[in-house]
């Protein structure tokens, strides 16, 4: 790759979960996004953050190695480097951290701090290698949904966003999961129930959407009743789940989906915006996809669906994260630590 000194190049480094990836962006353009995922806890039914931690050890070298190699560039050409600084798992976030450090001090070069959340809002301005690529107009709605978040974001401009509203219990992703999980499927589950419930009915079966204040979710209702469900069903058919798969698995998935829709719709509507969002691991379900692609033309909205690899955990979007950030001048510190928690 062919670069000037005036290009802003950026490594992005996320390690916020259990995928280690780092990423090369220069001046917004992707030259590489290279993700390593963790397969060590499949067998746990979840996401175990000591062997998280372990596993980013080993990856982070290999995976920040493979982006340069990848994009063409050499660590001298770097202009800075963008780290995730939290929310996530401790333990998985000091490794990234540590590492951005090192590698920046012994570089001499600035760096950036990133929020996660605001980094998934801001995959929609990733552009590809050639430029090209669309992004949403400011102001503009965006649903966050993960494996930990579900949040209505309102953003008025790259760098100044407004969480409007958000789960006060279980994220989406974890609903996904933790249904999966009663249905005997290994973890992460979400992408599971989305491959089934291509093949079944949506109204097959029915659950209770659950009463919240605002603009706010909960899940951890719908979770309980569909395990009270799953029960009494199993008690009077032995084989129910494995002669209804796809079907509890379309109406589960079209219960979350009209949960998340119907808020983000109020929202909307209230705040007066036309262009709409999704982001974050659970923007990959078709269902959702679907959805808000089917309401966005009834109302007349402009509606941006994220491409596979940034809606899950990605370094990209923490590298063009970084490349707003930079070009305002917010820098870290050396002495910057971890955050578990972090708002947006
Ligand atoms: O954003 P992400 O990679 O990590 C977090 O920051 O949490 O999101 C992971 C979540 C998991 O709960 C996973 O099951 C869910 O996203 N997910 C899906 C799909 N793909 C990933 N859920 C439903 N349908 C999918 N296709
Ligand atoms: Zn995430």
């Amino acid at each position: 790759m062919s670069t000037s000194h005036k290009d802003i190049i950026i490594l992005g480094i996320e390690s916020s979960c259990d995928d280690t990836s780092a990423a090369i962006l220069q001046n917004g353009n992707i030259l590489a996004n290279i993700i390593a995922g963790q397969q060590v806890h499949v067998d746990y039914g979840g996401v175990v953050p000591e062997l998280a931690s372990r596993a980013h050890q080993q990856n982070i070298i290999p995976v920040v190695d493979k982006a340069l190699k990848e994009a063409g560039v050499s660590k001298e050409e770097l202009t800075a480097i963008a780290f995730t600084r939290g929310p996530g798992l401790l333990g998985s976030l000091l490794v990234g951290t540590s590492f951005a450090k090192s590698l920046a001090l012994a570089l001499q070069l600035p760096m950036v701090e990133v929020n996660h959340m605001q980094a998934h809002v801001l995959a929609h301005f990733i552009k590809e290698k050639d430029g090209s690529g669309t992004s949403p107009g400011f102001p503009f709605i965006c649903l966050t949904v993960s494996g930990g978040h579900t949040q209505i974001v309102l953003v008025r401009d790259y760098l100044d966003m407004e969480v409007v509203g958000e789960t006060i219990d279980d994220a989406a992703g974890e609903a996904f999961d933790k249904v999966a999980k009663i249905m005997g499927f290994p973890y992460p589950g979400g992408p599971l129930v989305d491959r089934h419930a291509k093949e079944g009915n949506p109204t097959a079966f029915s659950f209770t959407h659950p009463k919240v204040d605002g603009y706010n979710y909960s899940f951890s209702g719908l979770k309980t009743g569909f395990l009270y469900f799953l029960r009494k069903e199993v008690q009077a058919n032995a084989n129910f789940v494995e002669e209804h798969k796809n079907d509890i698995c379309a109406s589960i998935q079209h219960t979350i989906v009209s949960i998340l829709l119907r808020k983000l719709e109020r929202a909307m509507q209230d705040f007066g915006v036309t262009e709409v969002a999704i982001a974050g691991g659970v923007s990959a379900n078709s269902g959702l996809r679907e959805a808000i692609t089917a309401l966005g033309q009834q109302k007349g909205w402009k509606v941006h669906i994220p491409k596979f690899e940034y809606c899950t955990d990605n370094a990209a979007m923490i590298a063009i994260t970084g490349h707003y950030k930079f070009l305002q001048h917010d820098f870290a510190e050396q002495d910057l630590v971890p955050m578990a928690r972090m708002k947006i």
